[in-house]
């Protein structure tokens, strides 16, 4: 779905991103910037700011950004084509009608379709239950002890026991059976031909973000086998990239999520006012889940089954959140078994007593592991405390191995001083930043890879040159795009440059040659990095050459080690050498 380049383009420059944002956030100037409390996380500083030159909105707390459409598109929960209409709308701009090729029209098509199947799926299960058939259903949910206000607001609904209720009802509806095979609606077999998938079981629409049906979970009434059905992954449903709830916990506008293991949990939380709560889909929590999840928050709270399997499905999730930069922390349900059952027994208040109280996920960690060893065994002990100065090894900032080491000598009685030297001797026998294992520990060395480093460089010397234009000329004898490593900054400095070429930069409307939110997003933080704040333009011009000088120097130690694997690297080493040489002869000046 694509409208004609220079239409976006009118409609982003006739909606300034001030007067748009304006309408939806307080803000105020601070220098060349706007400051206000951001809409997509939780703050009581300002860290959201908008850019008038940039035409760019960047929030420096949760790394929210992107131009007035993503803006638009993330607050309304609007999909591109909604967010554009509004704003041609908004100035009077007509819109043209939409310009496909065969191609997109088909997948698009497609993809629409599939929406609406999905969507005509919910509708179907959700009369079933309200009708005679639905009983078993609503007497199954009653004691669940879910209202009717819970029922409706996540579309429950019922498959009907013997018949082919909803395969029927599609291909009446004018749904072929191909479609309706997959979307995962139903089987086909020899024997018994088309059939439905889901039968006597409650039925739990899943929902993307934006409220659509992408697939279903169905509980069995009964003791029947399996005891939840999961909608197969479709080209609308990919299960590693979606959470349940996340929909209404998105907008729950509390300082945590909380992640569950099943659907009941889920409704169970937002019912006793916890609408922060999500879970994942049947499957085990995925990294693609924690990024989507960093967009919302900086701290996920556990809450998993009290038994083993839901220990170790923690501990693994732990890993996960640990390497997307998130905080974990491990809510204890002892002595029910899930957050469903404790809320019913025990109610709200104590529940947010315990998520008050959660623990530590590091703390988690190492009393799971205690009940491996006998501490009363001078020598499990011992194995004990190496294990414990193993993982604190994983912490590669000093600071917080440090604490890390105070707080757990002191809570399990090991003097601060062994502990301390136990951890430093282990520290130097493997190099101090050492690779966790993911699925047995939770802890990861921090990002401080060159890698992050050769990125941060970049996207330093991209934000710079989108400040100040004017410094390109003076560059472009050393830089090229290809010198941006990162497949993604490649391609928005082959953009940028192209722009600056022509003498008209335009960073705003690069981000609206992203299609995938995530990579708007992350062009937007490209924009929007923090320089640092120098006082003298000597310190400012030593800074600048120090940036040209870094980006020329990954690149070049890039290509160096990918020469059997890009047929251009070779020129590029040779360039970047002679580069390098002459860049540190060089005075480049910022006037
Ligand atoms: P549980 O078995 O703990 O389910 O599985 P639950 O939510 O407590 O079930 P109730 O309370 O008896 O209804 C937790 C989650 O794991 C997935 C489901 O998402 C479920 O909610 N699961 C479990 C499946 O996908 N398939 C299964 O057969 C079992
Ligand atoms: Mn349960």
């Amino acid at each position: 779905m694509r409208y004609p380049e220079e239409v976006i383009e009118e409609v982003r420059m006739k909606n300034d991103i001030v007067d748009v944002v304006s309408g939806y956030v307080r803000m105020q100037k601070k220098g060349s910037s706007y400051f206000g409390l951001c809409p997509f996380h939780n703050e009581k500083s300002p860290s959201f700011s908008v850019t008038p030159s940039k035409q760019m909105y960047y929030c420096f707390g949760c790394g929210a950004g992107g131009n007035v459409f993503t803006f638009i598109m993330n607050y309304e929960n609007y999909t591109f084509g909604e967010a554009i209409k509004m704003l041609a709308d908004r100035v009077g701009v007509d819109l043209p009608e939409m310009e496909y090729s065969e191609e997109q029209k088909k997948a698009e098509n497609k993809r629409s379709r599939m929406l609406e199947i999905n969507k005509e799926a919910a509708k179907f299960f959700y009369y079933q239950l309200r009708s005679n058939q639905g009983d078993i259903g609503k007497k199954y949910l009653q004691k669940r002890e879910l209202s009717e206000e819970t029922i409706h607001k996540f579309g429950l609904g019922y498959a009907g026991k013997y018949n082919n209720g909803l395969t029927q009802y599609l291909k009446q509806k004018g749904y072929s059976q191909e479609l309706i095979k997959e979307a995962g609606l139903a089987n086909v077999d020899e024997k018994r031909g088309m059939y439905d998938k889901f039968f006597n079981r409650v039925i739990f629409p899943i929902q993307d973000i934006n409220h659509r049906v992408i697939g279903f979970g169905g509980r069995v009434m009964g003791d029947g086998q399996p005891k939840y059905l999961n909608s197969p992954e479709t080209m609308i449903f990919d299960k590693s990239r979606n959470l349940y709830g996340l929909n209404f916990a998105r907008t729950a506008r509390k300082n945590n999520i909380i992640l569950c293991e099943g659907y009941m949990d889920v409704i169970a939380m937002h019912q006793a006012g916890f609408t922060q709560a999500v879970a994942s889909l049947g499957t085990a929590f995925t990294s693609g889940q924690a990024n989507l999840l960093r967009r919302y928050t900086e701290e996920v709270l556990l809450a998993y089954d009290s038994d083993g399997a839901g220990t170790n499905a923690a501990l693994r999730a732990i890993g996960i959140l640990k390497e997307a930069g998130l905080t974990g922390k491990v809510i204890s349900l002892v002595p029910h078994k899930d957050p469903d059952e404790f809320i019913k027994k025990l109610g709200a208040e104590a529940f947010q007593e315990r998520i008050d109280n959660a623990e530590n996920s590091f703390f988690f960690e190492i009393r799971v592991l205690e009940k491996n060893y006998d501490l009363k065994d001078p020598e499990s002990k011992t194995k004990f405390h190496r294990e414990i100065a193993k993982k604190l090894c994983n912490f590669s900032e000093e600071v917080e191995r440090e604490n890390y080491i105070e707080a757990i000598a002191d809570k399990y009685h090991i003097g601060f001083e062994n502990l301390r030297k136990m951890v430093l001797s282990y520290a130097s026998k493997t190099g101090l930043v050492k690779e966790a294992v993911r699925p047995k520990s939770g802890i990861q060395p921090s990002k401080n890879t060159p890698e992050e480093a050769a990125k941060k460089s970049q996207r330093v010397l991209l934000t710079w040159l989108t400040d100040e234009p004017q410094l390109y000329v003076k560059i472009k004898k050393y830089i090229s795009p290809q010198d941006f490593t990162d497949k993604l900054y490649e391609k928005i400095a082959t953009i940028l440059f192209e722009q600056l070429e022509a003498g008209n930069m335009n960073p705003a409307g690069i981000i609206s040659q992203f299609a995938d939110e995530e990579e708007q997003r992350e062009a937007a933080s490209v924009f929007n990095t923090k320089l640092e704040e120098l006082e003298t333009k000597q310190e400012r011009e030593k800074a600048f050459h120090d940036i040209i000088l870094g980006v020329k120097r990954c690149s070049y130690e890039y290509y160096s080690a990918h020469l059997d694997a890009d047929v251009n690297a070779l020129t590029k080493v040779i360039e970047g050498k002679r580069a390098l040489e002459e860049l540190k002869n060089t005075y480049i000046s910022l006037d």
